[in-house]
């Protein structure tokens, strides 16, 4: 299901999952991207284990509707870059620290494609800017309390703007859990426990609503 390669494992400098070629910190794309100063600073440091989640989920759930995908709180932007490769879907990369777009950029090269960068908040995005999205993607988004709302807000204006699937992984922190549940409570929709297991191993939860 996965191969890893690098000198050795402590040298770890890519996997390879579902298809994608995802670096580490160590790989020489990424340190080529260190050295010319970027920084993010809002823990977008890496890529997340909860995109495995993800991309396990929408491997084994092909979306119905995906040709066009917001991947929201992109970092590194894995998740969107699966889509992207995978689905052959047209692909906006959100985030708030545009510090992150080099080091998508560099992820996206090593996999053949390239998705649109977009800085914006969560909490800005508007309802226009989210029509014409099918499919809207996160992994690991809701990591502080002062994020609770924000994120589920988005959620509701997708919702509204008629996004036709959100699949957003977390390692089951209790701010996703309290913004998840008020999310299924307000939109239907499912909490799912998920789980990668081999050369990666990712565990935590889905929430999947559907709006098509
Ligand atoms: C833990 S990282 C996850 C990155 C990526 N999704 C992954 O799985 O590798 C969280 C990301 O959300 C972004 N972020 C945090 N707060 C945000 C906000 N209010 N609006 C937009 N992006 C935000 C951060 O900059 C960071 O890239």
């Amino acid at each position: 299901m996965t191969s890893v390669t690098g000198t050795s494992a402590s040298r770890l400098t890519e996997r390879r999952f579902r298809g994608v070629v995802m670096p580490t910190g160590s790989h020489k794309a990424i340190r080529r991207v260190k050295r010319a100063g970027h920084e993010p600073s809002i823990h977008g440091t890496k890529l997340w284990k909860s995109s495995f989640l993800v991309i396990d989920y929408l491997h084994k759930n092909p979306p119905e509707f995906c040709k066009t995908v917001l991947d929201a709180g992109c970092g590194w932007g894995i998740t969107g870059i699966w889509c992207a490769k995978k689905l052959k879907s047209s692909v906006i990369s959100l985030d708030a620290d545009p510090a992150v777009f080099p080091f998508l950029s560099a992820v996206a090269d090593l996999n053949g494609v390239s998705t649109e960068p977009m800085t914006a908040r969560f909490e800005k995005l508007k309802k226009t800017q989210l029509t014409g999205i099918d499919l809207m993607v996160a992994a690991d988004i809701c990591f502080w309390d002062e994020l609770v709302k924000p994120v589920g807000k988005m959620i509701d204006r997708a919702i509204d703007a008629g996004v036709k699937q959100i699949v957003i992984a977390d390692p089951e922190r209790p701010t996703f859990h309290q913004m998840a549940e008020r999310a299924v409570r307000k939109h239907g929709g499912d909490l799912l426990e998920w789980r990668v297991r081999g050369k990666v191993d990712a565990s935590g939860a889905l929430l999947v609503i559907n709006n098509a």
